[in-house]
């Protein structure tokens, strides 16, 4: 595997790949790599020629300078998953090589249309602008043919996809779904941050949104947030953010079950300090 930090050098590489008719797989990731990412990985290798793995913490999509000081980083320990797997490229630039200073000093605006106005959008002001800035200057630095990015980052992945219609690249999204651990919580990078105990603890969250599934029939959707938010907030250190049901594809929340067939439920709960999403489908 190859590590270049260079994006005129990445740019460089993609466009002679693309020219010898290579098909290119590309997984954007902040790092502290764990199975999800691996299992994305995996699939980039099986569906493309050519695998890209890129990690950098974008310091843009922080709207918390201490969760960006506290995001786990180790890019020996990736680099050496990423052999692995035989990833074949590990994209690891640095912040200044990335943002010119007037991107630096200007905010990205975009407009999302009305899918930032629910859930991590009011709550973490100008995070989806970051993701986008990023996901779009890796788009046009690597040109993949197809980018992977798990649906545990719901909201994100519906953005991802609006973002590479109204930008015009011709890429597929793949969306993955959400790998687990055998005790039902979703893998992320912030469960490092996790004492043993809270891990433990963390893994009602998965539990109460699984048994959440056999009460659709008996709860309406606002008692059953209700229900969700109650079961976990009684449990300590968890504190619910929020839980909202809603369209699959709008995002908009949704009043009753027979409105739609694409329902999903997405939670941030903070398990002591530590920020944890997670999501799970209806229909
Ligand atoms: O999901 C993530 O890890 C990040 O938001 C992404 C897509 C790599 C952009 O920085």
């Amino acid at each position: 595997m190859k590590i270049i930090s260079s994006p005129s050098e990445i740019n460089h590489l993609c466009n002679n790949l693309k020219l010898e008719g290579k098909t290119i797989g590309l997984v954007p990731t902040m790092g502290a790599l764990h199975d999800g990412h691996l299992s994305l990985i995996k699939r980039a290798k099986k569906e493309n020629e050519i695998c890209i793995v890129s990690v950098f913490v974008n310091p843009t999509q922080f709207n918390n300078a201490k969760d960006l000081e506290t995001y786990p980083r180790d890019l020996n320990k990736d680099a050496t998953l990423l052999e692995t797997v035989s990833c074949d490229y590990l994209f690891a630039p640095k912040a200044d090589e990335i943002y010119s200073e007037e991107e630096k000093n200007t905010t990205f605006k975009f407009d999302f249309q009305g899918l930032d106005k629910v859930m991590e959008g009011p709550r973490r002001p100008g995070h989806f602008n970051g993701v986008v800035q990023i996901v779009s200057k890796l788009f046009t630095l690597i040109q993949p043919h197809k980018a992977y990015f798990g649906e545990k980052d719901f909201q994100q992945v519906a953005i991802i996809r609006l973002m590479t219609q109204t930008m015009k690249f011709d890429i597929e999204i793949c969306p993955c779904p959400i790998l687990r651990a055998e005790n039902g919580l979703a893998l992320s990078s912030r469960n490092e941050l996790l004492t043993e105990n809270e891990k433990q603890i963390a893994t009602n969250i998965f539990h109460v949104l699984n048994e959440s599934k056999t009460k659709t029939d008996k709860l309406s959707v606002k008692e059953l947030i209700n229900w969700v938010e109650n079961e976990l907030n009684a449990i300590q250190p968890l504190q619910v953010e929020y839980y909202e049901i809603v369209d699959g594809t709008t995002l908009q929340p949704i009043s009753s079950w027979n409105e739609t067939n694409d329902i999903v439920g997405c939670i941030t709960v903070y398990c002591g300090n530590v920020r944890l999403i997670d999501n799970i489908r209806y229909k």
